[in-house]
């Protein structure tokens, strides 16, 4: 599969939404949290499989502003896994020339979260090889909404005039402002929906599908995916012939 793989072709930016870990553990007759606790190799995987191949920037959606309507337990469980893996993972994402950045709403995250992630953060800030976004606490629309707040505050104190904001001011306002958009958007588990991420930045991506869910998602699955996207046309509003 990787030799069918053209390096001179690849997404710069892969997100993927990382879905069907209640479904996985479920099927094993176990409960919701060992199913996220084994999503944890398939980060680790497709974490290696991007250093690996080239992939520049990776966003992983782990948290969604709505997952914090799930039951207490869960929540709590999630929260718990994901200090525990920053402090496990983040000398190997280091060594490995990962960045690590987060996209979200910090305000509502536990401060023990915020401790291990501006941590983890400060450690790979210098590293180049792939840079990590973690969507925590994230929805598009949240993020929308908070950059039109703050253009409306420049606006409001003379930075910006109405006639200043066009696609790259509004770009720069988002938490993504120092990413790429997108590429390609993978979604597991065989739900075909955008569940409130990156709206604005997926408005060009090739999406991807798959029915696995994500604990069973390794390096393989990525390189297929990766496959698949090469094998599309992209034409940007034009017809075949113009490309
Ligand atoms: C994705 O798996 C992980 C998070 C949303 C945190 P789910 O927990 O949504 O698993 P399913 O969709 O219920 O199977
Ligand atoms: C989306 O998955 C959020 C994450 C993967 C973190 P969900 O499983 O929460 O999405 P819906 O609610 O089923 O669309
Ligand atoms: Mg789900």
């Amino acid at each position: 599969m990787l030799d069918l793989i053209d390096k001179q072709k690849l997404p710069k930016h892969v997100a993927i939404i990382m879905d069907g870990n209640g479904r996985w553990a479920k099927e094993r007759g176990k409960d919701r949290l060992f199913g996220h606790q084994h999503g944890v190799i398939s980060v680790r995987e497709v974490v290696e499989g991007c250093v690996e191949i080239g992939v520049q920037y990776l966003t992983l959606y782990a948290f969604s502003t709505e997952n914090w309507n799930r039951p207490q337990s869960e929540v709590n469980g999630l929260m718990e896994l994901l200090v525990t893996t920053i402090r496990k993972e983040a000398d190997s994402l280091n060594k490995n020339g990962v960045r690590l950045h987060v996209i979200g709403d910090f305000s509502t995250l536990p401060e023990s979260c915020i401790v291990e992630l501006n941590e983890a953060m400060e450690l790979t800030a210098a590293n180049t090889a792939l840079n990590l976004i973690l969507a925590l606490s994230y929805s598009s629309k949240w993020e929308i909404t908070e950059a039109t707040r703050k253009i409306a505050a420049k606006v409001a104190n003379h930075e910006l005039t109405v006639d200043d904001i066009d696609e790259e001011t509004f770009k720069n306002h988002l938490a993504t402002k120092d990413f790429p958009d997108p590429e390609l958007m993978i979604r597991t588990s065989g739900e075909h929906r955008i569940s409130n991420f990156l709206l604005f930045q997926l408005a060009y991506a090739e999406l991807y599908f798959t029915h696995t869910h994500w604990p069973d998602f390794r390096k393989e699955n990525l390189y297929e995916s990766l496959l698949n996207y090469q094998n599309r046309e992209r034409r940007f509003g034009k017809i075949s012939e113009q490309l």
